[in-house]
Order: structure tokens, then sequence, then C-alpha cells
């Protein structure tokens, strides 16, 4: 009988020993014993581990820091014909279907990593997924028609020659192809920066919580707003906003009546009073960024919060790791704490929190 083999992650190029090195952790603190397998600068870690469904369960992949997707893999397959890649893959899947007594999938995507080599399969994933997707929906082994709440297949293309197979559940990865949400830089948007807030947002926060928490007059402020990037959405979103920064911001935002720019220090500056959301990207020391942002939370002065985290060079999962508990324990209270390495983020994490109501 086909089994579970592990768990599949995709991640920033780069960043594999991060996301094993979060794996071991998160997967220790539950109990399962694994390990990674990893290779620098392909993308992606395999987590090979006896238990990977119950595993996957517990872990609430979204909740992976560096992994941007995670399936449960049960099929490594070597695509010896280039002829034909579809016949293995539609025996592996339905030897998985039967053997576990399992309704057809809700629809498949074909993959690739987000690293130079898995870049160069984009146009192989893109037509072998349209054939694919046809051979297995006439097979009955995928829904008739998309069907994004059901369980979704991945076949991720390693090379030319050999894929891994596995599934996701949807209530627990990302809807975005590869954990990769497409977001085009608007033409008004004064830096690229913009990209990452509103990736934040769209990742870090469900559809009713963007409805709920980010509403036309609710106000914020922007430490290390300069020139504009993340203000710029904060105002697109309706709010009203104080832009703390020493440098000038793009001409537009200043001219708008819903931005007030200070000239001070955002590690120093704090509201009179409680405002709805405080967004942080200064560059500056991670640990000290998080204390501040912990400060802000044990003081009352923001509800919300998403900042950046920008990671040394070494140890970075130990940093995030350290980061993240010392924010916590300055807030001093029971909180929600999202955080991913978005597609937009480079050397850095980015974080949601919330104080959970009492
Ligand atoms: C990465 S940029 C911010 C980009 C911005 N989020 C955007 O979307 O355009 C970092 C900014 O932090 C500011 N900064 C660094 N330390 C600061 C401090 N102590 N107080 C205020 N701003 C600071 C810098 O002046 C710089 O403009």
């Amino acid at each position: 009988m086909p089994n579970a083999t592990g768990l599949l992650a995709y991640c920033r190029a780069g960043f594999e020993p991060e996301l094993a090195a979060e794996f071991h952790a998160r997967s220790a603190e539950l109990g399962f014993a694994g390990y990674a397998k990893t290779q620098r600068d392909s993308g992606f870690v395999e987590f090979i581990c006896d238990d990977a469904l119950a595993l996957s369960r517990e872990l609430n992949a979204s909740t992976l820091i560096f992994g941007r997707q995670c399936i449960v893999q049960f099929a490594a397959l070597n695509l010896v014909s280039r002829n034909d890649r579809a016949t293995p893959i539609v025996n592996a899947v339905r030897e998985w279907l039967t053997a576990n007594d399992l309704k057809p999938f809700g629809s498949v995507v074909v993959e690739h990593s987000d690293a130079d080599e898995g870049r160069q399969l984009a146009g192989l994933s893109r037509s072998f997924g349209n054939a694919l997707r046809g051979i297995l929906r006439k097979e009955g082994l995928i829904a008739p028609k998309d069907n994004r709440h059901e369980v979704q297949l991945h076949v991720f293309l390693k090379d030319e020659t050999s894929c891994a197979i596995g599934f996701s559940d949807s209530r627990t990865s990302s809807p975005f192809e590869m954990g990769i949400p497409r977001l085009r830089m608007h033409a008004d948007a004064p830096s690229r920066s913009a990209l990452k807030l509103e990736e934040a947002f769209l990742v870090l926060l469900d559809a009713n919580e963007r409805a709920k928490f980010l509403r036309d007059g609710m106000t914020a402020c922007d430490l290390g707003a300069a020139p504009g990037g993340w203000t710029w959405v904060l105002v697109r979103n309706g709010l009203q906003v104080t832009s703390i920064d020493n440098g000038p911001l793009r001409e537009s935002l200043m001219e708008s009546p819903r931005v007030t720019h200070l000239r001070a220090d955002g590690f120093k500056w704090s509201p009179s009073r409680t405002l709805d959301w405080m967004v942080c990207d200064m560059v500056e020391q991670p640990r000290r960024v998080a204390e501040r942002m912990g400060e802000w939370f044990a003081n009352d002065w923001c509800r919300n919060s998403v900042f950046n985290l920008k990671l040394p060079m070494k140890k970075r999962w130990q940093e995030v790791e350290l980061c993240l508990e010392r924010f916590e324990a300055v807030c001093g209270k029971p909180m929600t704490v999202r955080a991913k390495q978005l597609y937009h983020d480079r050397e850095e994490i980015t974080v949601f929190a919330q104080a959970k109501k009492p």
C-alpha cells in the first residue's frame, strides 16, 4: 500500500536551512521524529517522516514561516519517457486513491521551485499541467470541474525527468500556485515595498478579517515610512495614517488629507490614543524591533500590527524564534501572532500581531 513519505515545502531559494530547521523544531514540539532533506538554493525542502499525514494535520502547514506551500508527498517518480510523462503519474495517483479508498482530488496543479533551476521548468509545467489535467479528469482521478475546496493534487517537477506527487488541504494550504500571490506593482505606488504590505494583508489575514480589521476611517501609523509604499497601501484601504520617518514621503502622499508626516524617531514616538494599526518597516536589529513592537501592545498603543524583522545572515531560524518569543514576552498578554517570509520579502520575515480578546 502506498504511504505518505513526508512533507514537501517550497521556500525562497537560499532559505532551505531555515525551513529545515523550522521543520525539525516544529515536528519535535509536536512529538514527531523525522529529518529534512535539502539542497542549497533548490527552493524546497523534503521532511521525511513516518507519519507524515498526522504531522501535516497537527502542524497546520499554513503556519510555517519559511514554507510558502506544503504538501503531503506520497510518490516520487522518474519520468523516463519525455513523450509520456503522464502515465506513471496517473498510475501513482490511481494507486493512492484506491489503496486509501479516497474520492477524486478537487483539482491538480503542476508546479516547480522558485529557484534558478526550477524557473526553467515554468513552460513545461504550464503545458504539461494542461495536458495532465485533461487526462486525470478523463480517468476520473480529479473532479469534473476544478473544486478548490477539495483536496488538491500537486505534481512538483524537480527537473525534466523527475517529480514528487502529493496533496494539500485547502483549509491549511496556500490558495496560490507555488504559494506565490501574483501581485502587480501599481503605477502610483511610491515603492516596491507596497507589495509587501499588500501581500501581508492577503496572506496573513483571511477575507473576513480584512473586511473587519481594515475599514474606512480607521487610524494607523507607519514607522519607517519613507518613501511611502506602506502608507500608500493603508491610505488605499481608507485609513488615516501618521507616517514617521526622517526621510521624505512621495509628494502625492504629502498632499493627501489622510496622511500626516512626522520627522521623528520611530523607536521613540508613541500615539496619544490607541490606534487601529501600527505598521513598521524600519531597517534595524530584529531584536530591537521585536521589543519595541512588544511595547506597543503592552501599552495598548495599537490593536493590530504588521511589522518586518530583517534577518541577519547567520542562524536566521534561531533569531526568528528568539525575536518572536521576546516580542510575546514584552507584550505580556495573550497574542495572535502569524509570521511568514512572504514572496516579496527578501532577507526578512513579516509578522501580523493582534492582542487576543480578553
Ligand atoms: C525599508 S525603508 C521603508 C520603506 C517603506 N515601508 C515603503 O514602503 O516605502 C526603511 C525606512 O526606515 C526608516 N528608519 C530607519 N530607522 C528609523 C527610525 N529610528 N525612525 C524612523 N524611521 C527610521 C528609514 O529612514 C527608511 O526610510
